[in-house]
């Protein structure tokens, strides 16, 4: 059977990584988290004093990308963790305090550079689902079938904050809100590669629809690509 490539993007937490792991899961393709790289390069400023409560210093951050060193690393249940120079980050990368951090770190063009480098040798010769703000723009703009996911700020909120209070993160819904919006705002308005939808993407809303309703529906338009029908 044929393979595709699936570019899945859209506003922070829309369910692009659930939904894209559904995907790889089911069709066997490898699935790429790309927010999870800009995540682990936040947690590698942050771990190295270049980001901090007081400022960030961007330029140290960026003469140090060659020692940063990125990779999906299959958990025993196959699910890809990422890790950052071997050390398994998938926990530490997910926190409020990489989200606060990481809208700003994904604005540099050094850094974009090197991740869209990494997620296309990724995703290159192979089926690949690949979640992200610039997948179907600018990563993968020949991607076969492009998503383009958005739900409504305050449901998008919700289920961060109700993520977060799962993983015992002591928060209020508030602050979650907040970074939500900041990161919204952030992502779309930067120079280099906002967060856009292509114009050949099918725009998915999630807000009223659950997690197995959408893909079972995503699941067949790309059976239907796969198969050639559309
Ligand atoms: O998908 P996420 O929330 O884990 O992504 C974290 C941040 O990384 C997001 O706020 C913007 C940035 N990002 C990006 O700029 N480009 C991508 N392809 C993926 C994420």
């Amino acid at each position: 059977m044929r393979t595709i490539t699936i570019a899945i993007d859209g506003f922070s937490s829309t369910g692009k990584s659930t939904l894209g792991r559904q995907l790889a899961n089911y069709l066997d393709y490898v699935f790429v988290d790309s927010g999870a790289m800009y995540r682990a390069v936040t947690l590698y400023g942050l771990q190295k004093g270049f980001i901090s409560e007081t400022g960030f210093d961007s330029e140290k951050l960026i003469a140090s990308l060659t020692d940063i060193s990125l990779e999906f690393v299959n958990n025993s249940e196959g699910i890809a963790e990422i890790h950052l120079n071997g050390e398994n980050v998938e926990k530490e990368i997910r926190t409020l305090e990489i989200s606060e951090y990481v809208s700003p770190v994904a604005t540099l063009s050094e850094v974009r550079k090197k991740l869209v480098e990494l997620q296309r040798k990724l995703g290159e010769g192979r089926g690949v689902v690949m979640d992200g703000r610039d997948i179907g723009t600018v990563v993968m703009p020949n991607a076969d079938l492009k998503i383009f996911m958005n739900a409504s700020r305050e449901v998008r909120a919700q289920r961060r904050y109700k993520e977060l209070l799962n993983r015992g993160e002591n928060i209020s819904y508030e602050e979650v809100l907040e970074n939500v919006t900041e990161r919204d705002n952030i992502d779309s308005t930067r120079q280099l590669s906002p967060l856009k939808q292509a114009d050949d993407a099918i725009v998915v809303d999630n807000s009223e629809m659950n997690i197995s309703d959408q893909f079972h529906m995503i699941l067949q338009l790309a059976k239907d690509r796969i198969a050639g029908r559309i």
